[in-house]
């Protein structure tokens, strides 16, 4: 750039962001030839089957804009699976949009939904989007820690945040970092807790197909006082080993989507057609998500056998792609710390949780990603073997 000409910098909307710890340890792990079991995503490819339909779907010549609210044939299948396993029909025309991803929907709604001043909970530790996305709708961030030890949520404490000016919450199960999966009844304390309230849900549900030993997903759709005033957010990036296509999914009553794509129309617009059509294809066999849960669950038991012959000390996993361990018996160092040296002298990388909290606590806890091929995890084990 040339520097005779000033460049006006504005006061940061978003000062307190900066480089993600998931960046730092990617280019760490990198950097020094370890197995990146930071960053959740797959070191495998998606199913041909789904490279078939999006070949199909980009030679067919579906390259054109789609309808604002996604295409048709994906927005009814997507429908039909809501109501297949969770009960509730949702009307793919009013009540069913796609979107760019999980993140885009959940900045969506939130800035569909939160004025000036609202106060939004979440409950931490939580995925990094949701605090930045409530500040850029210029929201209050209500912080609500989950029960510590087990991670729960702890409904005494969120009853407790829920004041005139909360607008929204915003939940996730299964969990990420924790692992854990909401129960029946837990959502259903969600439900009696708002029933007497205009709070709105989103319910961050990305990881719905991975939930292990037979327990059910509860999803926010399943109870109807809930569905009625949530956002449930659903990504086919996790679902289908293609978290770079950056599709997904809000399933909401009709009055709640309408304000949803107010924004989205000004937001994304449209998403990427041809893989629209690709997912629509591919969704008619029911079976690549239905088989998720016993595909990971084959890999958590591998990843968790092997760990158990180290000194660190695992977490439950209940759901998602991810093992969060205790290392206290292996080493006092900070979080951060700890990840750092992981990866530079065992050679795992690893995520701290203290950057899902606002307060960077430190509970000696680390989260390991299992979404790897089997001789990955071994080749993670191995080294961990040596702690
Ligand atoms: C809890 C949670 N929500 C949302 C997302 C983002 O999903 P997408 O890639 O579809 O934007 C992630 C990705 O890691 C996640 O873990």
């Amino acid at each position: 750039m040339n520097p005779t000409f000033k460049t006006p910098v504005p006061p940061s909307r978003l000062p307190a962001v900066g480089t993600t710890i998931f960046t730092v340890m990617s280019a760490l792990a990198q950097q020094h030839g370890a197995v990146n079991l930071g960053q959740g995503f797959p070191d495998f490819d998606c199913d041909p089957r789904l490279l078939d339909a999006a070949n199909a779907a980009l030679r067919g010549g579906h390259n054109q804009y789609p309808p604002m609210a996604g295409v048709q044939l994906l927005r009814e299948a997507v429908a039909a699976k809501i109501e297949a396993l969770y009960g509730r029909r949702y009307d793919p025309e009013r009540e069913i949009t796609i979107t760019a991803g999980a993140t885009q929907a959940i900045l969506t709604a939130v800035l569909a939904i939160v004025h000036p001043g609202d106060e939004v909970i979440v409950l931490e530790p939580c995925y990094d989007s949701y605090v930045p996305a409530i500040e850029l709708a210029g929201g209050h961030v209500v912080r609500v820690a989950l029960t510590a030890g087990s991670l729960r949520p702890d409904f005494d404490a969120i009853g407790a945040a829920l004041t005139p000016r909360t607008r929204a919450i915003i939940v996730n199960s299964p969990h990420n970092p924790s692992a854990t999966v909401w129960r029946a009844a837990e959502v259903r304390r969600l439900a009696d807790l708002l029933a007497p309230t205009d709070v709105i849900v989103i319910s961050d549900e990305v990881y719905e197909h991975m939930v292990y030993d037979g327990a059910p997903h509860a999803s926010a759709s399943t109870l109807g006082s809930l569905a009625a005033r949530s956002y449930v957010v659903s990504s086919f990036g996790k679902t289908f080993h293609v978290t770079g296509w950056k599709i997904g999914t809000v399933a909401a009553p009709a009055a709640l989507t309408a304000e949803f794509r107010k924004v989205h129309q000004f937001n994304v617009f449209t998403v990427n057609t041809p893989l629209q059509y690709a997912l629509a294809d591919y969704l008619a066999d029911p079976a690549p998500y239905l088989q998720l849960g016993a595909f990971y669950q084959a890999k958590r038991d591998l990843f968790r056998a092997g760990l158990a012959a180290t000194r660190l000390r695992l977490l439950p996993c209940e759901g998602t792609y991810f093992q969060c361990v205790d290392y206290s018996a292996v080493s006092d160092l900070d979080e951060t710390a700890f990840c750092r040296w992981l990866t530079t002298e065992v050679g795992v990388a690893a995520i701290p949780l203290a950057p899902f909290y606002a307060d960077g606590r430190h509970q000696q806890l680390a989260r390991l990603c299992f979404a790897k091929r089997d001789e990955t995890l071994r080749s993670a084990l191995e080294r961990l073997a040596r702690l």
